[in-house]
């Protein structure tokens, strides 16, 4: 369960930030969803199944155009016994990364299920990437690289295809998603002027939150 150890916690405490953005990682259970932000966060792998309990989650910290974005990255489990709880981190989340595993039909069959929940639960502005893991196991691949980049083009999702094993694309993928957040926040101050006076509705813009805030429950 979200329960950091000392350094991480330490590191998620840390006030020191311009932005925090708060990031989900869904897909079935299995497609490597722990792998991939466990290679992110510690340069790591590990070929050991250990199915995520619940939801957990990870801080990282990374920069664009000079200012610092706290990414709290929250990595649920995908087995469905835990919908009901893995759901409800849903809200307030700016961005998804929502995975399949190239090797297995059933994980691709059911994203679009997977982009349902992301409808129905979070913001109609949150931001998401399909992404196709274990692209190193080429000769066990089910879904091809097309299917995957049409079903992104017709779920209107940028598509990257992964792999946490030999560290293909992972990075990668966490900063096209910050970039098309923050994309996505210009331009809401650009359209909405209400985005910059602090008027309430529901923007990808509420979810900034700025230095020195105290309010974060991490
Ligand atoms: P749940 O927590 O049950 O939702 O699963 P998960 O999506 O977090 O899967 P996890 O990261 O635990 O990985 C499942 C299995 O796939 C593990 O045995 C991993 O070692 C393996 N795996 C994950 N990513 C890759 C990859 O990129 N390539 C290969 N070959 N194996 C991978
Ligand atoms: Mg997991």
């Amino acid at each position: 369960m979200a329960v950091a150890q000392d350094g991480k916690q330490k590191e998620s405490s840390d006030q020191n930030f311009d932005y925090m953005f708060k990031l989900l990682i869904i897909g079935n259970s299995s497609v490597g969803k722990t792998s991939f932000l466990f290679r992110y966060a510690d340069d790591a792998f590990t070929s050991a199944f250990v199915s995520t309990v619940g939801i957990d989650f990870r801080v990282k910290t990374v920069y664009k155009n000079d200012k610092s974005i706290k990414l709290q990255i929250w990595d649920t489990a995908g087995q469905e016994r835990y919908r009901t709880i893995t759901t409800a981190y849903y809200r307030g989340a700016m961005g998804f990364i929502l995975m399949y595993d190239i090797t297995n039909e059933e994980s691709f069959a059911a994203v679009q299920d997977w982009s349902t929940q992301i409808k129905t639960y979070s913001w109609e502005n949150s931001q998401v990437i399909l992404v196709g893991n274990k692209c190193d196991m080429e000769e066990e691949r089910i879904v091809s690289v097309d299917s995957g980049r049409l079903l992104a083009e017709q779920l209107g999702f940028e598509f990257f295809e992964t792999s946490a094993k030999d560290n293909i694309n992972v990075k990668q993928t966490f900063e096209s998603l910050v970039d098309i957040i923050c994309d996505k926040m210009a331009d809401g101050l650009e359209t909405d002027p209400a985005a910059s006076t602090g008027t309430p509705s529901t923007r990808l813009t509420d979810n900034l939150v700025p230095t020195q805030q105290s309010d974060c429950s991490c």
